[in-house]
């Protein structure tokens, strides 16, 4: 059991004996209602504040403000700050807002964001529930792929939403994702497959949503990625589908 784990854990033994307490009539405890749902409203704290960080993605989001740190300022519409349940318990990483996700300032909102969510649905969970976000918060020109200063301006800020947000797994999409969050400069085919430890999670290298609509051949690949995600946060495997014939 990790710490977060633990605490949650505590919090719900307190409320299930205040609740048997009050059931048998003991006083000098507040059993209420109201009381129980105060103690049930410490759940909802920030994971993060559980692992001894107390910042919340509005403040992360206050400090970055209308950014001007590098030269992407200039191009871009909007910020893509990052979007979904600052509780989550799996953390999805892409490289870069593209056009559709500069011109709505949410991430993965275009074609390969379409297929993102289909991803997070086949392994039985929804948008909602995860956190998506990015390496750089905005749209490079032309889509080129982001560069160092860029992913060095920025990358405090991601590594802050992760420590706020505390989540047990992180999925790395693509190779600038995998190889900043790892500090590595290995190829994203030889990363992917396997976990790694990762700021107190787990992280999960995978293909990028973008690369499979030119790549189809690689859904297998990533599939098998999904399937030892889904193992490790014990989530229902799907039923292996049988010869029908
Ligand atoms: N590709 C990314 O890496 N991120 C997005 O938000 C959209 C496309």
């Amino acid at each position: 059991m990790n710490r977060r784990q633990a605490v949650l854990a505590a919090i719900d033994d307190i409320e299930r004996s205040l609740l048997q307490l009050g059931r048998i009539g003991w006083r000098g405890f507040d059993c209420s209602e109201g009381g129980l749902a105060i103690i049930d409203s410490w759940m909802l704290v920030p994971r993060g504040s559980i692992n001894g960080t107390f910042e919340t993605l509005e403040v992360i989001r206050g400090d970055l403000g209308d950014c001007r740190r590098c030269k992407l300022a200039s191009g871009r519409k909007n910020i893509v700050f990052g979007a979904g349940s600052s509780r989550a318990r799996l953390v999805f990483v892409g490289e870069g807002p593209g056009y559709d996700e500069d011109l709505q300032g949410q991430p993965f909102v275009g074609a390969a964001g379409q297929l993102l969510t289909k991803i997070i649905q086949a392994i039985g969970l929804s948008r909602e529930s995860v956190y998506i976000c990015n390496i750089i918060k905005c749209r490079p020109p032309g889509n080129r792929n982001p560069q160092p200063d860029e992913i060095d301006a920025c990358s405090p800020f991601l590594k802050r939403q992760l420590k706020a947000i505390a989540p047990d797994f992180i999925c790395a999409l693509g190779s600038f994702a995998a190889q900043t969050l790892l500090q590595t400069t290995a190829p994203i085919s030889r990363l992917r497959g396997r976990l790694y430890d990762c700021m107190g999670a787990k992280l999960l290298p995978t293909y990028h949503p973008a690369y499979l609509l030119r790549n189809p051949e690689q859904k297998r690949a990533v599939w098998e990625d999904m399937k030892l995600l889904m193992k490790a946060m014990e989530l229902p495997l799907p039923e292996p589908q049988g010869d029908k014939s």
